[in-house]
């Protein structure tokens, strides 16, 4: 069975509660639930994680080669500092989705440059919750390529 990794990184534990004016009220279990379900539907498999260290992020995608499939990831505020996690994206031959609830480009400006796009398939930010839906289709579609 087609198997994906989702990886939520720091502070997006706190969905629902944190600066609910940019990042709204949706919290990441209800996140998690609706990946789960459009899993379900599509006959995939998901092991979701979330996690606040960088280390245990890396240590999972240089696991992951022949174990998953594919790997979601957003990547939050590592997006924008982790040569690491780049560097791991790289490193194994499983091709990741980065996505982000916020539209990233209308922020701040150290928020516009993603250290991971160039290393991703592609890239959704800006669409809420919906961005890691559109993200786990662009995840499917990429294996079945
Ligand atoms: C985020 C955007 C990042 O800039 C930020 O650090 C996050 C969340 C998003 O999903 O919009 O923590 O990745």
């Amino acid at each position: 069975m087609t198997k994906i990794l989702v990886i939520h990184g720091p502070n997006l534990n706190l969905l629902g509660t944190r600066e609910v004016n940019v990042y709204g009220a949706t919290t990441i279990q209800e996140i998690n639930e609706a990946l789960a379900k459009l899993a379900k539907s599509k006959g995939v498999a998901l092991e979701i994680i979330q996690s606040d260290h960088e280390g245990d992020i890396v240590g999972l995608i240089g696991k992951s080669k022949g174990k998953y499939d594919a790997i979601l990831i957003n990547p939050a505020a590592y997006t924008h500092t982790s040569v690491a996690i780049r560097d791991a994206i790289s490193a194994v031959d499983v091709p990741a989705v980065e996505v982000h609830i916020s539209n990233i480009y209308a922020r701040e400006d150290f928020r516009h440059t993603s250290l991971i796009a160039p290393v991703a398939k592609g890239q959704i930010s800006g669409f809420g919750k919906a961005s890691y839906l559109l993200g786990l289709e662009a995840a499917i579609g990429l294996i079945k390529k």
